[in-house]
């Protein structure tokens, strides 16, 4: 089996492999990039229904969760959107910005996979595809990797695997067992940024409701996000419920309020006072889509005339709107999952370089990382920021 030998071999030509590699290739480093799909950042391409919403107008260290809440700062502070926005520019990449400061390609996501790929072979970085790695060893000058077609060695490794979200487009968990094997902490990995499921009684109560989308607030403990939630024929969906799910545990419930800019107990209240003879479903279908409407007044047993119904029955009602109480059975897990939560410990590595601190020459970069970004191109933002800064000392 023939034998290489490179100064930065890099696993995954995802966002944060290129990123890296183009980086480590300008500074003279003999760079090699391998992944095991056919295709070139599949991940990319179909991120942001295709048009890859690739960073955010506004990043900060709070939109992203990781059990060391600090790592993020440096990176994200030493390669900012606005490099990534630069980059697009040089390549006059066209993108447009939507609610939350979301920036997106006006045109394809392509774009941005051609954009790195010419970046990686200008500066002299060389991308391997359909290539499976078999086993890693480390050596005196630093790493064996065994692969399918020859063995390569190198001095610094870098490990770019990415998640586990979307295995169908080659996601692995080849990045949590070579930390493990190598010694290092993993946090639990979770999928996140994912839709929740119910158990078959709430699929049944809440059924016919499938494409309805609201404005709404979720709670959880102390995370709340304010956006769209949409019925979906498993559970729930929607910005509001993908964002809340990184903050998730399974068997809690979270609060959903389904009309955020109206106190329902005080239009019901009002209502009953000026109008005792409408009905609740009238009164509630001038706040929700009827459908829902007719469904909740059912479920709170507020049949009849206003007048006839007790403040009790009122108050259940408009709880169920303001401050439905959410058991979630579970998520749609990693089939559907944007990305995984949890990751190698970021207390193993320097938030410097992103090498491991027991394992020197070793790396660790994007969202293998226990670093998770809310939705918004935070992720992407994080893959940059962590393949560039890795990228100035591999
Ligand atoms: P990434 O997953 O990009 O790359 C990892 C690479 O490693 C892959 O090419 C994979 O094939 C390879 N690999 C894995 N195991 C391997 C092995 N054993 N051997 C060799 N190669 C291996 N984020 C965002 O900010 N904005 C958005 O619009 C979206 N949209 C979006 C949509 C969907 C459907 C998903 C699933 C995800 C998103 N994301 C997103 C999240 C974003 O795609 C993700 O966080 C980044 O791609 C992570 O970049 P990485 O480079 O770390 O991994």
């Amino acid at each position: 089996m023939a034998l290489h030998n490179v100064d930065v071999l890099i696993i995954g030509a995802g966002a944060a492999g290129m990123m890296c590699a183009i980086e480590a290739a300008k500074r003279g480093r003999k760079t090699l990039v391998i992944d095991h799909a056919k295709k070139l950042a599949e991940k990319i391409r179909i991120s942001g229904g295709g048009r890859c919403n690739f960073t955010n107008m506004d990043i900060t260290p709070k939109n992203y969760l990781s059990e060391n809440p600090h790592f993020c700062k440096s990176a994200l502070n030493r390669y900012t959107n606005w490099d990534f926005i630069g980059l697009m520019s040089e390549y006059e990449i066209a993108y447009h910005e939507r609610d939350h400061g979301q920036l997106f390609c006006d045109d394809s996501a392509q774009q941005i996979i051609d954009m790195l790929e010419k970046e990686c072979r200008k500066a002299g970085a060389k991308i391997r595809l359909n290539t499976k790695v078999e086993g890693v060893s480390k050596n005196d000058g630093g790493f064996l990797v065994m692969s399918d077609e020859d063995e390569i060695e190198c001095e610094h490794l870098v490990v770019a695997s990415g998640g586990l979200s979307i295995p169908k487009i080659g996601a692995s968990n080849f990045g949590l067992k070579l930390a493990e094997k190598m010694g290092l902490n993993v946090i639990h990995p979770r999928p996140a940024l994912v839709p929740f499921t119910f158990d078959q009684e709430t699929r049944d109560k809440l059924s016919g409701f499938q494409g309805i989308a609201l404005d709404s607030v979720i709670t959880y403990k102390k995370a709340e996000f304010r956006e769209a939630l949409l019925f979906t024929h498993k559970g729930l969906s929607g910005p509001s419920i993908l964002q809340i799910s990184s903050y998730w545990t399974p068997g809690e419930t979270v609060q959903v309020n389904l009309a955020p800019d109206t106190d329902v107990m005080a239009v019901l209240k009002k209502a009953k006072n000026d109008q005792p003879k409408q009905e609740a479903q009238t009164v509630i279908s001038q706040i929700l889509p009827k459908r829902l409407a007719v469904r909740l007044v059912e479920q709170a047993q507020c049949h009849g005339k206003m007048a006839e119904l007790s403040d009790k029955k009122l108050q259940t009602l408009a709880e169920s709107i303001n401050n439905w109480q959410l058991l979630p059975s579970g998520t749609e897990g990693y089939k559907t999952a944007e990305v995984m939560s949890g990751g190698v410990d970021t207390n193993e590595l320097s938030s410097k370089t992103f090498e491991a601190k027991k394992v020197p020459g070793l790396y660790f970069i994007g969202e293998v990382v226990d670093v998770t970004g809310h939705l918004g191109g935070f992720n992407f933002q994080w893959a940059w920021s962590s393949g560039w800064c890795a990228g100035q000392f591999v």
